[in-house]
């Protein structure tokens, strides 16, 4: 059974990633859709019938629900073809200002259950198949008001990256998707304490056209996929110049 697995399903990125496989990528037996809101997974059986998808409702974080997903991999042996993992969160304000449970809570699903789950479907995973992993451009600097956020994003960069070269000749693809702020139900938590900078409205980027970009940098092999001529400048910058300068101005 060729199959893709898609975390984040119930929503923002994580949603577009299965409307463009549906609609450019048919060809998978079956698509798994991971993400704790089930009736929100169930809207895609609606649309598109029951027998192409594995339906999951996970929480990532959860031990116990992580030995479901590798009892349904030791049960179903898929052949993994794609890996699309976009379950994450964030929230700003300043690191006292977070009740630390939530920061761990961000940790764990930004980073713990990239690890968990990497090595969860790496044994099933083909020759030539894709890993895409939603990172961020917080990824590329640390951010004051945003610290843990950008710090798990630094992290899923990293591991992207060393991951894209130990599987290099297993000929499987890893792509780090980092885009700036992008309109989804992300901010509904992300700002819930403190709102959002103005000029991050202005800029916020269209989901659709992020994933298309990522859909396309994945398959070109491309290690990072990065939205937007602002974005890729800030990309540039954050590698040239030194970080203590940007952060005295943020
Ligand atoms: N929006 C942005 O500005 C932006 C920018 C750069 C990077 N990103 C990253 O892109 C990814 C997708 O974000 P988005 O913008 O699409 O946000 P979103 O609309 O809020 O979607 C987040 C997804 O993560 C899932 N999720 C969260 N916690 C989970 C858990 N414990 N277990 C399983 N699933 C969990 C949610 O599903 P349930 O609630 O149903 O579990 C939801 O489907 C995230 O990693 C985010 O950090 C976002």
């Amino acid at each position: 059974m060729k199959t893709g697995i898609i975390t984040g399903a119930s929503s923002g990125m994580g949603r577009e990633f299965v409307k463009l496989i549906m609609e450019e990528a048919p060809a998978y037996d079956e698509i798994w859709l991971i993400a704790r809101r089930k009736e929100r997974l169930e809207y895609w059986t609606r649309l598109y019938g029951k027998q192409k998808f594995r339906i999951l409702p996970l929480d990532l974080t959860s031990a116990l629900d992580m030995q479901v997903l590798e009892k349904e991999l030791k049960e179903q042996k898929p052949e993994i073809e794609l890996l699309v993992h976009c379950a994450g969160f964030g929230i700003m304000g300043k690191i006292g200002e977070i009740p630390a449970k939530e920061q761990s809570e961000m940790v764990d699903v930004n980073c713990r259950s990239v690890v968990d789950l990497t090595a969860l479907v790496l044994p099933y995973m083909e020759r030539g198949a894709r890993m895409i992993y939603l990172a961020s451009s917080a990824a590329f600097l640390p951010q004051p008001g945003f610290a843990v956020y950008a710090a798990s994003k630094a992290f899923v960069l990293s591991f992207v990256r060393a991951l894209g070269a130990e599987l290099k000749s297993r000929k499987i693809h890893v792509t780090a998707v980092c885009p700036g702020a992008v309109r989804t139900e992300f901010f509904n938590r992300a700002a819930a304490r403190k709102s959002l900078p103005a000029y991050k409205k202005l800029v916020m980027a269209d989901p659709e056209k992020v994933v298309k970009k990522a859909w396309k940098d994945s398959l070109a092999g491309r290690q990072i996929s990065v939205y937007g001529n602002m974005m890729k400048l800030f990309y540039l910058a954050a590698k040239l110049l030194p970080h203590s300068l940007f952060l005295r101005f943020m």
